[in-house]
């Protein structure tokens, strides 16, 4: 390998062995394997990718640093959305409908919106969202809608490979300027994603694009963690969210009140596993 590389032996010797400490790499004898975790982020099924997730920890520690200078954080680039919106995903492989079968079970208002036909999703990010629900629901029609128009162009690349561009439409646009009217039956909104000043104006345009009766979820996301292990993660996190404007880790009753404001009321919040979500009604 040290041949094969031209990184000095030694030099890659603690390289593997911290892998192997961190249980990313695996020894047995001479022979030197990914665990089966990481194994399975590169492969075409993987829940994960693990270049996505690469590319997102890259990032992730460049703005941690950026986060703490004085003059307040620069805009992401085109590149930067894409890669956040690359690694902020699970793919829309079998694994994921699976996932994503268990969590509708626990908002089955939600599963019967969409089933009447017509589904928004606001913030769709690369759309694997919109597509595990194309796959699930096969007669749907979909509109995602996303910011920035890199990311919507990989996600409209990646609905025709998935065969659905005829019912899946990406439009690269500001959700606070969609002007339809009752014309979904169920959204979804990425809401953890929207700055301050973008909230209220995007929830009145959902509120009015849905049709009455129609539901919208949001998830709950970066719960508070109440264990030490997981509290550094969710303040190096809470600077890079709150850099961008972005309320973070809003709680479910927040986001319930919030929603409320435009006229949604409550339907539950429920437990699913994919943490709590926020079902609301037009
Ligand atoms: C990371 S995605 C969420 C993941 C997505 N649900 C999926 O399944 O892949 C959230 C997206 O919201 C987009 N966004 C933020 N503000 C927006 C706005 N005002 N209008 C439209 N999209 C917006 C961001 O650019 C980001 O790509």
């Amino acid at each position: 390998m040290a041949r094969h590389t031209a990184i000095p032996p030694q030099r890659l010797r603690d390289g593997l062995d911290a892998l192997v400490s961190l249980e990313i790499v695996e020894q047995t004898g001479d022979e030197l394997r990914l665990t089966a975790p990481f194994a399975e982020m590169l492969t075409p099924d993987g829940l994960l990718s693990l270049g996505d997730k690469l590319d997102e920890a890259h990032l992730m520690a460049r703005l941690v640093g950026e986060a703490v200078e004085v003059n307040g954080l620069p805009m992401l680039s085109s590149d930067d959305a894409l890669t956040a919106a690359r690694g902020a995903t699970f793919q829309p492989t079998e694994v994921g409908r699976a996932i994503f079968r268990q969590t509708l079970d626990r908002v089955p208002e939600y599963a019967a919106a969409i089933g009447q036909g017509r589904v928004l999703d606001v913030g769709c990010g690369v759309a694997s969202g919109l597509l595990t629900t194309a796959a699930l629901f096969p007669e749907i029609y979909g509109l995602g809608l996303e910011l920035v128009p890199a990311v919507a162009a990989e996600a409209t690349r990646r609905a025709a490979a998935h065969g659905v561009a005829d019912r899946i439409e990406i439009r690269a646009a500001d959700a606070r300027h969609l002007d339809e009217t009752a014309a979904y039956d169920a959204c979804f909104w990425a809401q953890p994603f929207f700055s301050a000043d973008a909230r209220l104006p995007t929830l009145r345009a959902i509120h009015r694009a849905l049709a009455p009766g129609g539901i919208l979820l949001e998830q709950e996301l970066d719960s508070k963690p109440t264990d030490i292990e997981h509290a550094s993660a969710f303040a190096l996190r809470r600077m890079v969210f709150q850099g961008w404007g972005a309320p973070f880790a809003s709680t479910a009753e927040q986001l319930a009140v919030e929603a409320g404001a435009v006229g949604f009321t409550l339907v539950r919040i429920a437990t699913t596993n994919l943490g709590r979500m926020v079902v609301l009604r037009r």
